[in-house]
């Protein structure tokens, strides 16, 4: 059986608890810190910037995946590569045409880091036709992007589905991951639609059993 990666994200914690709480998460064996940057554009809400990323790198080893929900990535993406992340994903609906996204793809992976690209609910996973070859990372969003503690949209297992399938046909190797509304409960459903990694806001921050719920989440324990 494959590994499944989980990714909690920073979103739920405070910018003030944060650099804490990427540790406890590291202590309780989380895979990666799953970074949500919002511009205030994009999404409504801002978040923070890579200023604070570098305090999160000095807490941590774990990689950290960076996942970019601002209009113009280009303009930061260099700033978030110098300060720490090992991941960065960008959002398919900021770019005007496919040679621009494909450029900017290029020019992440040219940075020394994977490079992620990501679809909003109703972007069809069609877009991402001839273009897998050049990402290590697709990040099929499971909510509307902007904040943590929304359900699940059941949709996105199809893309889910789709992209595994498109994997395998092509002989690509990029990984699968899934982000909003993941749960101890809808875990199992998405990792086998195929899956690699799960992002993880509340469930995990909110867990009094952080370990517990990211072995869950992984599907090693029952529930
Ligand atoms: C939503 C963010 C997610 C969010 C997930 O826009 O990209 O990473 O933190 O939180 P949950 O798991 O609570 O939906
Ligand atoms: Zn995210």
């Amino acid at each position: 059986m494959k590994k499944i990666l989980i990714a909690p994200s920073t979103d739920p914690c405070p910018i003030k608890n944060l650099t804490t709480y990427v540790k406890q998460l590291e202590d309780a064996g989380a895979d990666w810190i799953h970074c949500d940057i919002m511009d205030g554009k994009f999404v409504p809400k801002r978040t923070f910037d890579y200023l604070i990323l570098a305090f999160i790198r000095k807490e941590t080893k774990l990689p950290l995946d960076v996942h970019l929900m601002v209009q113009q990535p280009m303009k930061v993406v260099k700033d978030y590569v110098k300060y720490g992340a090992n991941i960065i994903t960008v959002h398919y609906e900021v770019f005007i045409d496919k040679l621009s996204l494909i450029n900017a793809l290029q020019e992440i992976r040219k940075m020394g880091v994977k490079v992620g690209l990501s679809i909003k609910p109703e972007t069809s996973v069609d877009v991402l036709e001839n273009i897998l070859h050049y990402i290590d990372l697709v990040l099929i969003m499971s909510v509307e992007p902007g904040k943590s503690g929304q359900e699940f949209i059941k949709e996105s297992l199809i893309k889910i589905a789709y992209l595994n399938k498109k994997r395998t046909e092509q002989g690509l190797d990029f990984l699968i991951e899934v982000d909003g509304g993941v749960n101890t409960t809808n875990s199992s459903i998405i990792t086998v639609s195929g899956a690699d990694v799960l992002v993880s806001g509340n469930a995990v921050y909110n867990s009094d059993n952080r370990r517990k719920s990211m072995d869950i989440l992984r599907g090693k324990k029952e529930l």
